[in-house]
């Protein structure tokens, strides 16, 4: 079973998310586990924030290294386990990266916030940096919740319907993603124009509707 630790100064971003997908479902059937830890929670004592002004100078605080430090030491309990710090210099993340941490006991995510997180974290802490796209988001949250919600649906198990996930996908290439469509055949939305469903699907076809599909699929690559 795959275990997902976030680390983060926000753990109640997540609540409703994990509540109310699939994902859920997941976890009560113990296919995978979700915990999320809140770094203050590690950072009591002495040295008491999370965070610090950064050295040279700048605008805004630095996540500091040692609780980060002290919070993956104290959950590094499997053997095949990694830790990733979200970050946008990171690697980007896709569906062949989603493939190999699928194959983990124990995925560590480290989900940064403010401006910046100690570089140490980086260098010393994570075994990878990973990006979610060439975009600036507020923190290391959505990322997490997307590697997490990409990674358990590949869990066998996880998508209830197996049959399903054989259809989309093949061996060699990966996922296959094409446009359906549902009743009714024809919607009319304004009375007067007509949203069709393509013939070619109607048609019960198998062969034409198997060529169209092809024609109109985008692979996600495994
Ligand atoms: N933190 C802020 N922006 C990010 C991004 N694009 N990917 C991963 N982590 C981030």
């Amino acid at each position: 079973m795959i275990r997902f630790d976030v680390i983060t100064i926000f753990p109640e971003i997540f609540d409703s998310y994990f509540k109310e997908s699939i994902l859920s479902q997941a976890v009560k059937k113990r296919l995978i586990k979700i915990n999320i830890h809140n770094l203050r929670d590690y950072a009591k004592g002495r040295h008491q924030t999370v965070d610090d002004r950064p050295f040279g100078g700048g605008i805004g605080m630095v996540l500091k290294v040692e609780p980060i430090f002290k919070t993956v030491a104290a959950l590094k309990k499997k053997s095949k386990a990694k830790v990733i710090l979200f970050t946008p210099r990171g690697k980007k993340f896709n569906q062949k990266m989603a493939h190999r941490f699928s194959k983990l006991d124990q995925l560590i995510m480290i989900s940064g916030r403010y401006e910046g997180v100690d570089e140490r974290v980086a260098k010393y802490i994570a075994d990878e940096k990973v990006s979610i796209g060439d975009f600036v988001l507020m923190g290391g949250e959505l990322p997490a919740m997307m590697v997490i919600e990409t990674v358990s649906r590949l869990i066998p198990k996880v998508i209830g319907k197996p049959r399903l996930l054989k259809e989309r996908v093949t061996k060699e290439k990966g996922f296959l993603e094409f446009p359906q469509y549902t009743r009714p055949e024809i919607f009319s939305p304004k009375g007067k124009i007509k949203w069709k469903v393509p013939e070619v699907l109607l048609s019960g076809h198998h062969k034409k509707i198997e060529e169209w599909r092809k024609k109109h699929t985008k692979i996600i690559e495994k």
